[in-house]
């Protein structure tokens, strides 16, 4: 038997506006994770999901299907120069689907670093982020490649599309509580809407996403600085131009709203938005009240993250 797994990811800053060449900053979250585990079988390649309870086969004699967890797969043998695999891959993950936490690239990533370890060869990061990539297409219509960067590279990124991995140093590392609103929204509806939007009126939507950029670049800094106070107030702007977007909700601006009664000093929705999760800044004197308020609201998970 054969196993790897991938960590979940949040968007600290900077979440659509990334899909129009602006900055995001991501960060992987390492308390959920999706695992591949690889066992050998009689014949073709069965891929089951504990997760979702998809089985799905892929058998020579028949066209191969062109679901997401089939093509990375695919994908993934052709990159192992890997023809035939009788194989059943298992999917487990802790990572809610459609939330915001990057679970699809996750489960990808986890799959193409199962198989490789099966066919003993070595990827590098870069290779999986560009399988991952291609998958994500499914998901996602039009990714930024956020998502399979910070993933597969497992590491904070400054992200922006089409240019060479950025990281930056945190200086004094800070902790945010993730919310899940229990509510799964794809992210191929958000990005495909705010599109719609972005057609309608790009003047409107370029200065929102010039906005949001400009957020992120203060974001950096003040990371890199350690002045982690500045972090708050510019999660709450950051929030205020997605509501713009309409990739808010009801609930999500529920949670944050709790959450920063209960002393958080900023919050926003993390993702594609109008449900999945959001994060609230929080330190040690308000962690504890910020998470009873959330689970106090309905909140179906809270994890709490050190970004460091
Ligand atoms: C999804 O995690 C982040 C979005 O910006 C989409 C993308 O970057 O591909 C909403």
């Amino acid at each position: 038997m054969i196993s790897a797994s991938a960590y979940g990811k949040i968007i600290l800053f900077g979440e659509h506006a990334v899909v129009y060449h602006r900055p995001a900053i991501a960060v992987p979250v390492t308390q959920v994770q999706a695992t591949a585990i690889i066992e050998p079988a009689a014949q073709g390649i069965t891929i089951r999901s504990r997760q979702t309870a998809d089985v799905i086969s892929i058998d020579s004699s028949r066209p191969a299907p062109t679901d997401p967890l089939a093509t990375i797969v695919r994908l993934a043998l052709g990159e192992l120069k890997r023809t035939t695999a009788n194989l059943t891959i298992t999917i487990d993950s802790t990572i809610p689907i459609a939330s915001g936490l990057g679970s699809g690239a996750a489960v990808s990533t986890a799959i193409v670093r199962a198989l490789a370890k099966w066919a003993e060869v070595t990827l590098d990061a870069a290779a999986v982020s560009a399988l991952v990539y291609e998958v994500e297409k499914l998901y996602h219509g039009t990714p930024s490649g956020i998502d399979n960067t910070v993933i597969a590279y497992q590491k904070p990124v400054y992200f922006i599309r089409g240019d060479p991995l950025r990281t930056f140093n945190v200086t004094r590392p800070f902790t945010v509580a993730i919310g899940n609103t229990g509510l799964a929204s794809p992210t191929k509806i958000t990005v495909g809407d705010v599109r719609q939007g972005w057609e309608a009126d790009r003047a409107r939507y370029e200065t929102w996403f010039d906005q949001i950029g400009d957020i992120v670049q203060q974001a950096r800094l003040a990371i890199e600085a350690g002045e982690i106070d500045r972090l708050g107030p510019l999660m709450d702007q950051n929030q205020a131009i997605l509501e713009h977007l309409d990739v808010s909700s009801g609930e999500l601006e529920r949670f944050i709203l709790v959450s920063k009664r209960a002393g958080a000093t900023g919050a926003k929705l993390v993702g594609g938005g109008r449900g999945g999760n959001m994060i609230a800044l929080v330190n040690e004197h308000n962690v504890q009240a910020v998470m009873a308020a959330l689970k106090d609201a309905g909140a179906t998970s809270v994890i709490v993250t050190d970004i460091k």
